[in-house]
């Protein structure tokens, strides 16, 4: 390793001489620049990788005042047809497409060719069918990470219905409203899903859902064979209903513009939103954006620990490898589980060559020293890379050099549910890399640093991350609410997309994501809407108020940490502070449990009775003696109420 002290340490590790996509620096300043300037042309070459029923002619076409984006949308074609059909037409049917590692070690480890996949796909499409479901339809997949998830995905988009996946992680109550937003009249769940050797109760959590949220039809997946009800009539089995099924069932052609997916994420404000990403761009920006951010060679095991209910599973476990060809690992279970070598016991098991993982994740691990990972051979490793929130050095220092033996690219990966794929990352072969900086713009990127006024900031600044030119990736509306499409993203800087991150450039041209400047957390890489967890507070009978903030957490990067005030008369306890808990994983999920509950009798208001959640913040922080001016709260006397109340707890 050569790091210069300079500034911001330097990391020069070139990827190895044969490369996959042989992008070096000067091909991707040219590549770039070509991706400005002829986007036309450079985007509809990209495209060409791919199988199009219709070939498009154009390729953006887009404005962000007023707000309306569009990619090939001249162009057909099916997203499944490119993900495994083609590979099948190649010649490849006997490749790998998904290897399953089950979440028990010893379990059945599943290795599903591309010629598989293809049946497999085929027979759950043909079973949506028969269940009713037609194109357009919005279908709801609450599944484990198990292979059948991403075929229901894929059997989705070859009957052109728009699947809206749901993390295991949320509770009824979210997927009822989940189904009630989209308006989707079926699901696809598993009997039971298993994670660290516990099982979760995912058909119970539909039938609970389906109380609030009436659909036409359930498809059943047995996965653990654990104990479930069907309803007759609503509820079927897969096994039973895809009894007799044809095995062909030809890839629906969809117009480039026709929608994929929707997903949900949550916003500063309030509920989730449901993004809507379309065909052909997703297919191209995921089919890219894998290609050479990971500089994909043929053969290579890549492994993506993201569940496919979040936008990284969607994009690099499902659609971005399998249209690439490649092999991708599934992995149903946790890092720590049954113990905490079990990433490492999977690189080695599976030779896994590209590793792609969650800060949060390393941070746990790297609490537990060298020895687990070097009880493992990991020479098949040649690159690694992270997402989901900025990683410390630290943290990127002990992935390099205990993972990595000093010797890999490791990349940094800035994205978001709204991009679709990578915008900001350093490519392996082009770019050096600085730990804690996430990089360059990948090809059509352009961000720009903006002030709280608007103000354009150029060369090495700090402000907020702005994109100003649209991507093929890019989500095209909230479902069902362009309003609030236009009004959560191009309204704060008109004619420009705004990411709600914090970011600085330095005077090498890197991007530093500095996290969220509105009231969104970062929770082990969850996002989570500070106001999604007040909703759920104050529905207890006894809650008067509650205001939520995030704190540094030193493993999940930002912890929930909530200020709560009880009606007149009662006094905390801990069976309310239990009570309260529960609530919020009732309302969303264990996934938004409170890390910290502060009962105080008022909080700090402005005499227009605003709550200053900068205080809060703060005070959650640790921070008190830098909690600004305090002159225009209404009883400066709350703030020291507050600061006692924290130092107790
Ligand atoms: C938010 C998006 C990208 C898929 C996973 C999360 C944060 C994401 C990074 C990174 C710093 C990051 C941002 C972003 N974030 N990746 N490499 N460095 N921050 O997708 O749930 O839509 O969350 O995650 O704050 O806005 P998401």
């Amino acid at each position: 390793m050569t790091d210069t002290a300079a500034h911001d340490e330097w990391v020069r590790r070139p990827a190895s001489a044969a490369q996959g996509t042989n992008c070096t620096a000067e091909q991707y300043e040219a590549m770039y620049a070509r991706s400005i300037e002829d986007s036309d042309a450079f985007w509809l070459e990209q495209a060409a990788r791919l199988d199009w029923v219709k070939t498009p002619t154009v390729a953006g076409d887009w404005s962000f005042d007023p707000v309306s984006i569009k990619w090939f949308e001249d162009g057909q074609l099916n997203i499944c047809h490119n993900a495994v059909d083609r590979h099948v037409a190649a010649g490849h049917g006997d490749r790998i497409a998904l290897i399953f590692e089950p979440d028990d070690p010893h379990g059945e480890v599943r290795r599903i060719s591309y010629a598989e996949l293809e049946r497999e796909v085929v027979r759950m499409a043909n079973t949506l069918k028969k269940m009713g479901v037609s194109k357009g339809d919005r279908v709801t997949i609450y599944m484990p990470m198990v292979p059948e998830g991403a075929f229901a995905m894929l059997a989705c988009a070859r009957i052109g219905a728009v699947h809206s996946v749901i993390f295991g992680g949320f509770s009824p109550e979210a997927i009822a409203g989940r189904i009630e937003d989209c308006a989707s009249d079926w699901l696809v769940c598993a009997d039971e899903g298993r994670r660290g050797g516990k099982t979760i109760p995912l058909k119970n959590n539909v039938d609970e859902a389906l109380e609030k949220a009436p659909n036409r039809g359930v498809l059943v997946i047995e996965h653990t064979g654990g104990q479930v009800t069907m309803r007759e009539g609503r509820d079927h089995w897969y096994h039973e209903l895809s009894q007799g099924v044809s095995d062909e069932c030809p890839c629906e052609p969809m117009n480039a513009e026709d929608p994929l997916f929707i997903l949900y994420t949550s916003g500063s404000t309030g509920k989730p939103k449901g993004l809507l990403h379309t065909t052909g761009g997703y297919a191209v920006w995921t089919e890219t954006t894998f290609r050479y951010t990971f500089d994909y060679r043929p053969g290579e095991v890549f492994w993506c620990t993201a569940d496919i209910g979040w936008v990284t599973g969607h994009s690099y476990v499902v659609y971005g490898p399998l249209q690439n060809g490649a092999t991708a690992l599934m992995f149903e279970g946790v890092p720590n589980w049954p113990d905490v070598d079990r990433f490492w016991a999977a690189v080695e098991k599976h030779k896994v060559n590209i590793f792609y993982t969650a800060p949060t994740a390393i941070r746990s691990l790297m609490r537990e020293g060298k020895e687990p990972v070097e009880r493992h051979d990991l020479s098949s490793l040649r690159l690694l890379g992270t997402v989901g929130e900025p990683i410390n050095p630290e943290a990127w220092r002990w992935y390099s050099d205990t993972v990595g033996k000093g010797a890999l690219p490791v990349i940094d990966t800035w994205w978001q549910t709204e991009t679709g794929g990578v915008m900001i990352t350093t490519l392996p072969g082009a770019h050096d890399m600085k730990p804690g900086s996430a990089g360059k713009p990948f090809f059509g990127v352009v961000p720009q640093l903006v002030d709280a006024d608007g103000e354009v900031l150029e060369g090495a600044a700090s402000g907020n991350l702005c994109l100003i030119r649209s991507w093929p990736g890019q989500a095209r509306t909230v479902y069902g609410d362009h309003d609030r499409f236009v009004q959560t993203y191009f309204v704060t800087y008109r004619g420009k997309y705004f990411t709600g991150d914090g970011c600085r450039r330095d005077e090498d041209g890197y991007y530093w994501i500095t996290g969220r400047v509105d009231d969104v957390i970062n929770v082990s890489g969850h996002r989570m809407g500070t106001a999604e967890v007040e909703s759920a507070l104050v529905l207890h009978e006894h809650v008067a108020e509650a205001a939520v903030v995030g704190y540094p957490h030193d493993i999940k990067g930002q912890g929930i940490y909530c200020y709560v005030t009880l009606n007149a008369g009662l006094e905390p306890s801990d069976d309310l502070a239990a009570a309260l808990r529960q609530q919020v994983r009732h309302e969303i999920g264990p996934i938004a449990s409170p890390d910290h509950l502060h009962f105080t009798p008022a909080l700090p208001k402005t005499r227009s009775g605003k709550i200053m959640r900068r205080i809060l913040r703060k005070i959650a922080e640790n921070e008190v003696s830098a909690l600004g001016d305090t002159s225009t709260l209404a009883d400066p006397s709350v703030v020291d109420q507050l600061i006692a109340g924290r130092m107790n707890r």
